[in-house]
């Protein structure tokens, strides 16, 4: 092959797989046709240092104009006073809040990694941890947050900032009583909507714009968007402190970043239009339908879900009782054309990597035009395929010893793509996916 072709052959292959497979990653969505084209465009071409009326190069008239579409749209869909749209991403983004609000050493409040939170909110494995001092919060074994124990937190540390938000959680995020407790404290709250901003926007979440005083968003999860970020200063928050939008501007640029990505700003300008239209709000619902759906054919098969259910686009899988491990599954379903995320749950005994849980969303799948019948159909192969793994050579899988351990999990990563079983189910849903075009 033409070696100027070989990044396009991939690209075809890509497409081709994500056309013929199922992709339950409750972070992942399908933006339309008219991001893409944005994204694909001319304006990735271009510099533009700065802010709006104020570029460090010449030539932005047009890309003045860009950015304002872009943030006036995000203000409106989200009801806030201020949004800077530059952030690369979700993580650069909490990164820019961190150090817009905080001072090094500073003491920071989030929902613990191995129960949902994400790393960008002062984990350990992040950077964040090393510049500011990071106390976390769990959940109860229900998925409910652990409201004692984040209290007791937030009166022994004293924290900067409290975090609300994470990766996995299927309940409604009361916002008003972080609100309320990070009132009564003297902090910062800093509401990480990520992965429900598409609820959020359609109104089929609540708002954390009266509570908050910053709004974080990924634009590419249930948004619908291309990746990318955005940072929301609530009126709330320049009540807390007028100089706070300055601050969060100076933190993205020129504190964190270079030039904006001009392409990706008009890609989530694109989004957030699509994001007002009434066909949105149809498909927001649809996506929490799903998931209830998905879960409730999950639980016929006796599948233990955190929380008992789901709330939002995710679902929580304990494994335990399954007896077999979220990796294991997660490849089991890979061989199935099932896409799932494997994820630790509360209290695991196991590591990240290695976890006791899977985590299901629907927003993609949704975007394809599927509902309920499709998703019990999901949860019966879901069924049978780590049914069809149980059944496969696991001995040694979570073998103390770690050269047995390592040797038994290489093995079965070759054996499960040749399993009978899980081509058939594979077969089976290449032929669902195809009734279901991507946008
Ligand atoms: C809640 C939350 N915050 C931040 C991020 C980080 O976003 P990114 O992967 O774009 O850096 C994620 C990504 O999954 C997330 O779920």
């Amino acid at each position: 092959m033409n070696q100027g072709e070989a990044v396009f052959d991939l690209i075809r292959q890509e497409e081709k797989r994500q056309k013929e497979e199922l992709a339950l990653i409750p972070s992942e969505n399908y933006c339309s046709s008219a991001v893409r084209k944005a994204l694909g465009s001319i304006l990735t071409d271009k510099y533009s240092e700065g802010y709006p009326g104020k570029r460090y190069y010449q030539g932005n008239r047009i890309i003045d104009e860009v950015e304002s579409l872009a943030i006036n749209r995000a203000k409106k869909v989200f009801g806030v006073a201020q949004v800077n749209i530059q952030p690369y991403s979700g993580s650069p983004a909490n990164l820019a809040i961190l150090s817009a609000v905080c001072q090094p050493g500073d003491r920071v409040l989030s929902q613990h990694l191995s129960m949902g939170g994400h790393l960008s909110m002062g984990q350990q494995a992040s950077m964040t941890s090393r510049f500011f001092k990071a106390f976390y919060y769990g959940l109860s074994k229900r998925g409910q947050i652990d409201w004692d124990g984040l209290e007791s937190q937030v009166r022994k540390q004293r924290p900067k900032i409290i975090f609300c938000g994470g990766t996995a959680f299927t309940k409604v995020f009361d916002f008003p009583r972080f609100g309320r407790l990070a009132d009564e404290s003297g902090a910062f709250f800093v509401a990480d909507i990520s992965h429900i901003a598409g609820l959020v926007a359609a109104g089929v979440h609540p708002s954390p714009a009266r509570s908050a005083h910053l709004i974080m968003t990924t634009t590419h999860k249930t948004l619908r968007g291309p990746r990318g970020a955005m940072i929301m200063v609530t009126a709330k928050g320049l009540k807390k402190d007028p100089e706070l939008g300055k601050k969060i501007n100076q933190a993205v640029f020129p504190g964190l970043q270079g030039g904006p990505h001009n392409n990706n700003i008009a890609g989530v300008a694109v989004a957030l239009n699509e994001a007002r239209a009434a066909g949105f709000k149809k498909y927001a619902v649809q996506i929490v339908k799903n998931a209830k759906a998905l879960a409730t054919s999950l639980k016929r098969y006796r599948f233990k879900l955190i929380g008992g259910g789901t709330k939002n686009h995710l679902i929580w899988i304990d494994l335990n009782n399954k007896k077999i491990d979220g990796w294991t599954a997660a490849w089991a379903l890979e061989a199935a054309g099932i896409i799932a995320n494997r994820q630790t749950i509360p209290f695991d005994q196991r590591s990240p990597y290695y976890p006791s849980g899977l985590r299901l969303g629907t927003p993609a799948i949704t975007t394809r035009g599927m509902k309920e019948p499709q998703m019990r159909l999901i949860g019966q192969w879901i069924n049978e395929g780590l049914e069809a793994a149980r059944k496969m050579n696991l001995e040694g899988i979570g073998s103390p010893d770690r050269e047995r351990d390592q040797k038994a999990r290489k093995e079965f990563k070759q054996a499960v793509f040749e399993n009978q079983e899980l081509r058939r189910i594979k077969k089976e849903v290449k032929s669902l996916c195809c009734q279901f075009p991507l946008p």
